[in-house]
């Protein structure tokens, strides 16, 4: 079914699709009950006019699935953010397509920055995964404060500011163009891992949440299974 989907570098002709991309970006996270850093139509618009997002149709045409590109620290990062797959076009394969065309735009435009991204998903880990990225403590991602502004519209934003920065609900994830595995090696770590990330996400996703984050165990958690996830690495 995939080889059915177009998955094009947006441009000025999809603007009109902005609407649409950012209704089902907000109702997906509260279906999940998770956060995003939210954004306006025209901001998701100014990335198609720039060529710094993806996009992808279903064969009769329907808007599929979205991604655009974000630059930090002068350069030094770039995130590879907003994905979303419509609900109906769901497991079919088109989120690894979107990552794969937005992780190659990314190299393409941006050659010598590193790409990073930051998730509560496990489908996105395991993309992720394949395309070379590594699980890393959040002071290895960018310290661009326009960034982490971006998390203020998130639930879970006073959690990631108790804690400094330092760590939150999300796990991070970083592709350095100058210091990375082989994709086939993080794809096998996070395989021998996918366990330990499954039972993550429950915890983070779990009915205990609440008292968790009362209690910021939440926090105690999440760096405990971060710690195991890198340091198995190495
Ligand atoms: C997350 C999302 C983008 C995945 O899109 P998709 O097109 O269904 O994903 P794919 O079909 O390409 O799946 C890629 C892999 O992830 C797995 N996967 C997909 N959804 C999953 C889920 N909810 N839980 C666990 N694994 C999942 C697939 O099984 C597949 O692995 P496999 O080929 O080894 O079986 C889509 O569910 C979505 O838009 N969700 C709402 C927005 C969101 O969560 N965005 C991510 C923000 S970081």
């Amino acid at each position: 079914m995939d080889q059915t989907f177009k998955v094009l570098v947006a441009n000025i002709t999809h603007v009109g699709f902005a609407d649409e991309i950012c209704k089902e970006m907000e109702e997906s996270a509260k279906a999940r009950g998770t956060g995003i850093a939210k954004r306006s139509p025209a901001y998701l618009q100014q990335k198609m006019q720039e060529g710094k997002a993806v996009i992808a149709f279903a064969p009769d045409g329907k808007w599929a699935g979205f991604c655009y590109i974000e630059s930090w620290g002068h350069g030094e990062y770039v995130a590879n953010s907003g994905l979303i797959v419509a609900p109906l076009y769901r497991k079919s394969g088109l989120a690894r397509l979107i990552k794969k065309k937005i992780f190659d735009l990314s190299r393409a435009t941006y050659p010598n920055s590193k790409i990073f991204g930051l998730t509560t998903g496990l489908a996105v880990m395991k993309i992720n995964s394949e395309l070379g990225y590594e699980p890393v403590t959040y002071s290895e991602l960018t310290q661009d404060d326009a960034f982490w502004q971006g998390c203020k519209s998130c639930i879970n934003y006073d959690i990631l500011m108790s804690k400094d920065r330092k760590n939150c609900l999300c796990t991070g994830m970083l592709y350095d163009p100058k210091d990375h595995y082989e994709p086939a090696k993080t794809l096998s770590e996070f395989k021998k891992k996918e366990k330990i990330y499954e039972r993550l996400l429950r915890f983070k996703q779990g009915r205990f949440l609440k008292i968790l984050k009362r209690n910021n165990l939440i926090i105690v958690l999440s760096g405990f299974f971060a710690w195991l996830l890198i340091h198995h690495n190495h």
